[in-house]
């Protein structure tokens, strides 16, 4: 598979992104729950290295519990806050408050030696493209949306989301870029949807998934479309194409059909709770 790649959109979100994390005490990194590294941006170490750091395995919904559990485990072991969210639904959204207050224990306690009281916590939201920054930020802040900022006269003034007299919230994420580094994270970028569905051959792909699958979680395949699965991840697609009835004219199996109807029900999670990769592959 070929991906697309723009250096300049690149060298452009890291200086709005080293610019933005001035701004700010704490960093609040979203990944996606069923690939937390390769939906992660190494920079943001560089970028966030002097913040106070949480990280959310966003998407919680759509992996595996146990992919869930051990993620958890691995972040809290690298001295990372985390915790596992459903933006959409805002599950796990009450526990960030909490987690963002012990996160910054040394700041507040810092400012509560200098006699500082209540002076909020400064924090922006980033992750890369669709991992669902915007959902968060909306049940995050969501009934406690008082804006701030952008006083007359300051004309590149940042807006902030007042939560609360203990923290505040940039109101425009910061976009990271996804890694690139080799075939196989792009692979699972695609599979997940982080890059453009245009530049990828739905039916490479489907097959990626269905191999993926049918090695991991066969009975979920299996369950789904009920049928005996293949060892060739592209005859076990041709069986799904018969069994979904995706037919061109004249009962022609019609390929491209059956390869997004399995993308699209891998992603939205109808084919289950499933985890691409798990952190013994990050050690
Ligand atoms: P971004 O700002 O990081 O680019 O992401 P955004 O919030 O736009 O979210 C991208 C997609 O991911 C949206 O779906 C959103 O609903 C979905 N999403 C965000 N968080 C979660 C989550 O925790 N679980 C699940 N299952 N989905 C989540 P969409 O299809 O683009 O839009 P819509 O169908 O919600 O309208």
């Amino acid at each position: 598979m070929n991906y697309q790649w723009y250096p300049g959109h690149m060298t452009k979100a890291k200086r709005m992104m080293q610019e933005d994390s001035k701004l700010v005490d704490l960093i609040i990194e979203l990944v996606d729950a069923r690939i937390p590294m390769s939906s992660r941006n190494p920079d943001i170490d560089e970028i966030g290295k002097n913040k106070f750091r949480v990280i959310l395995l966003n998407k919680a919904d759509l992996a595996d519990d146990r992919g869930n559990a051990l993620w958890t485990g691995y972040f809290k072991e690298k001295g990372l806050f985390v915790q596992e969210v459903n933006a959409r639904l805002g599950k796990g959204i009450k526990n960030i408050q909490p987690l963002v207050q012990e996160a910054c224990r040394e700041k507040i306690e810092r400012d509560r030696k200098r006699g500082i009281i209540n002076r909020p916590v400064r924090a922006m939201v980033v992750g890369i493209p669709n991992v669902g920054k915007s959902t968060f930020i909306n049940a995050f802040a969501g009934r406690a949306c008082t804006k701030t900022g952008n006083k007359p006269g300051v004309t590149k003034g940042k807006q902030w989301i007042r939560l609360n007299k203990n923290l505040e919230l940039l109101d425009t994420p910061g976009i990271l870029w996804p890694r690139f580094e080799s075939q196989k994270v792009g692979e699972r970028l695609a599979m997940i949807g982080s890059i453009n569905d245009e530049i990828i051959h739905a039916d490479e792909l489907a097959v990626a998934v269905i191999g993926f699958l049918q090695d991991k979680y066969p009975k979920l395949l299996e369950e789904r479309y009920q049928i005996a699965l293949n060892e060739n991840a592209y005859k076990t697609l041709e069986e799904i194409c018969i069994a979904k009835r995706c037919f061109l004219k004249g009962e022609t199996p019609d390929m491209m059909r059956a390869s997004r109807l399995v993308v699209e029900d891998f992603r939205s999670g109808k084919i289950g709770k499933i985890t691409l990769e798990y952190p013994e592959e990050w050690q």
